[in-house]
């Protein structure tokens, strides 16, 4: 579960103490199990949103409870353990480790959170996405999409309650893309996961449980 109160976000204008607003008193929630899609053209906030509900920003006001629990954003170690324990993060760029096989990219987010790396449940994810074949090629060498593929497969390894994507199918093909927003359904609907989604997809937009835009640091209900 994912609750949002009066969120907002400033950043200095570099001109003398002047601020702007990225983020204007954002308030809304997305229930266990729910898909919600944000959207909105580029420069509207989405990734700024994301990574404030991520716990990878602080907003500059405002109020966010994961899964019952208040962030306070003062505590940095809280956050990390937060972020490991319930998180799964898509970035916009998908941030591959670089020199690393597919295989050892998706065994990295388990050791980080001491569990065994396990080979299985990474085949497992990896054929989910149709990439079992290419587990052992080093990174670099793969397709962008196949690279951001394994970035969305990282992303929920790890089985986490709530996943975060931005903009997780950008550079997918219509097919691709499709696969990997089937992933994101199936983990919300079999593991009760909160899944939020910023996208300029149409068609993913429109198959989410619910749609916000945002625009001007405004966000409205679609
Ligand atoms: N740390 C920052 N400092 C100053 N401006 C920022 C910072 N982060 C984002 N912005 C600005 O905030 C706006 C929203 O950016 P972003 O969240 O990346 O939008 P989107 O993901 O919708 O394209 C942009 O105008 C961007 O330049
Ligand atoms: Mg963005």
């Amino acid at each position: 579960m994912i609750l949002l109160e009066n969120i907002q976000k400033s950043v200095s204008a570099g001109i003398k103490e002047e601020q702007r607003s990225i983020l204007r008193n954002i308030s809304f929630s997305v229930p266990h199990g729910n898909v919600t899609a944000i959207v909105g053209p580029s420069g509207s906030g989405k990734s700024t949103l994301l990574q404030i509900i991520g716990l990878l920003d602080i907003p500059t006001n405002g109020k966010l409870i994961l899964n019952g629990i208040e962030c306070s954003f003062k505590s940095d170690k809280i956050a990390t353990v937060m972020r490991k324990e319930m998180i799964g993060f898509v970035y916009q760029f998908h941030y591959l480790l670089s020199g690393f096989t597919v295989l050892e990219n998706l065994l990295i987010p388990m050791r980080i959170k001491n569990k065994n790396a396990d080979k299985e449940i990474a085949f497992s994810t990896l054929k989910k996405f149709n990439l079992e074949q290419k587990a052992n090629m080093v990174v670099d060498q793969l397709s962008g999409g196949e690279k951001q593929r394994v970035a969305v497969a990282r992303g929920i390894i790890n089985s986490p309650k709530i996943v975060i994507a931005d903009e997780p199918t950008g550079s997918l093909d219509r097919r691709n893309a499709d696969c990997v927003f089937e992933v994101l359904l199936e983990v919300a609907r079999e593991n009760d996961t909160t899944v939020i989604i910023a996208t300029h997809d149409d068609n993913i937009a429109k198959n989410c449980d619910q749609v916000f835009m945002l625009s001007d640091g405004y966000l409205t209900k679609m």
